[in-house]
């Protein structure tokens, strides 16, 4: 079959829920991916910041590989020595003592919610503009944006406020005497790639703290190397109550989890929250193996190498085209490109040139790269994006 009859039957057979790019994958290795007519693109954008090992990194291949023949699933009614692995070395790493895995970063943020919910015995959450927690009915009414929150509106669920991203003032204002939590991410990902002023987490964890309120930090999109360290908020020197992950946690297999400290977790007992696949022995396996290699392969420092060469060459660019780019922000490998018009045409270009990339909140390029990405293929998109603007 090719292209054009696989999207064909595509259109026939699915609920018409995503607004894809018109190529079918096929295969790939590090940031090449090949479509089923044999061209070529360097990925620039992971799935959704997913893969930051590129595609096929031999090391996850092989831990999957190994993990399948060994032992897949076995539901959470057991134990499973994966699992338990990459529970210590992931706390270890952090400053949370207790994990629940999770399928997906919806799921995460939904888990996360009930624990605050539970620990505090308040009702009110409070989540900021522009912000995306996922898709479920829960975390819509935690997402900044009514385009996705409209169709369901009355059955979303009660007690979410939002405040304005980088307020410190106004959430000030909207807390009560019910507020359970705050849910923020660090750095705004779907929202436009929104960076915070260095002192918004740090007044957040205060107004938390000072209050008895659960400071839930949102790391789905910025955690495991992608802005540079391994979860964003250490850039802003915070201690977040929980904090909750998925995308590039296992590489590419999806999973999520959220993680806590021992006193929180303390909120829920045998029974109050659970999932049948979470924290798979296959998952975990994988989850193993790439935080292996973001740690001994030194795939951080790379992502803040490379970070800074990008921005150097966008700001480069952007003296060419300053009449297209507004702004050039982010940290690590997750790069917002502000244009002052809209970016859905850019991304078709690049992609016919070989290059795939993302727009979010309509006119930023968003590039999020496998944390692997070296010069020579930064250079070619440079290149590339130089002459399409
Ligand atoms: C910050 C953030 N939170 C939550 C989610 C939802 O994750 P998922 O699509 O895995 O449910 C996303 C997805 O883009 C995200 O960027």
């Amino acid at each position: 079959m090719n292209s054009e009859e696989i999207i064909k039957d595509e259109k026939n057979y699915f609920i018409n829920t995503f607004l894809r790019q018109p190529i079918v994958l096929d295969h790939g290795k590090g940031l090449k991916v090949v479509d089923i007519e044999g061209n070529e693109y360097l990925d620039f954008f992971s799935g959704i910041a997913v893969n930051v090992l590129g595609h096929c990194y031999p090391k996850l291949v092989e831990s999957i590989k190994k993990q399948a023949e060994k032992l897949i699933h076995i539901s959470n009614i057991y134990y499973n020595v994966p699992a338990v692995e990459f529970a210590k070395k992931l706390i270890n790493l952090t400053s949370f003592d207790k994990i629940f895995y999770s399928n997906s970063g919806a799921e995460s943020n939904e888990g996360a919610i009930k624990l605050a919910i539970k620990y505090t015995g308040k009702s009110e959450i409070i989540s900021t503009t522009n912000s995306f927690h996922g898709r479920t009915l829960l975390t819509l009414a935690a997402t900044g944006q009514d385009k996705y929150k409209e169709p369901y509106i009355k059955n979303l669920p009660q007690g979410f406020k939002e405040v304005p991203y980088n307020d410190i003032e106004a959430l000030k204002e909207a807390i009560t005497d019910q507020t359970a939590a705050i849910i923020v991410e660090p750095i705004q990902g779907e929202g436009g790639v929104n960076v915070p002023d260095p002192d918004y987490l740090p007044q957040i964890e205060k107004i938390c703290k000072e209050n008895g309120i659960i400071f839930i930090i949102d790391e789905v999109q910025t955690g495991f190397g992608r802005c540079g360290k391994l979860f964003a908020h250490e850039i802003f020197g915070v201690k977040p109550d929980i904090m909750t992950v998925a995308k590039g946690i296992g590489g590419g297999v999806p999973m999520g989890a959220f993680l806590t400290t021992n006193e929180v977790a303390e909120g829920f007992n045998p029974g109050d929250h659970g999932t049948t696949f979470g924290g798979s022995p296959l998952v975990c396996a994988a989850a193993n193996a790439t935080l292996e290699a973001l740690i001994h392969d030194d795939l951080i420092s790379n992502c803040v190498n490379m970070g800074k060469y990008i921005k150097e060459k966008l700001e480069h660019i952007k003296e060419n085209h300053n009449d297209i780019i507004k702004d050039i922000r982010g940290y690590g490998l997750l790069i917002g490109i502000e244009l002052t018009k809209d970016g859905d045409e850019y991304v078709d270009k690049m992609r016919k040139k070989g290059f795939l990339v993302n727009c979010t909140a309509h006119n930023v390029l968003r590039l999020a790269p496998p944390l692997i990405v070296n010069k020579n293929e930064i250079d070619q998109l440079i290149d590339t994006l130089d002459k399409i603007l």
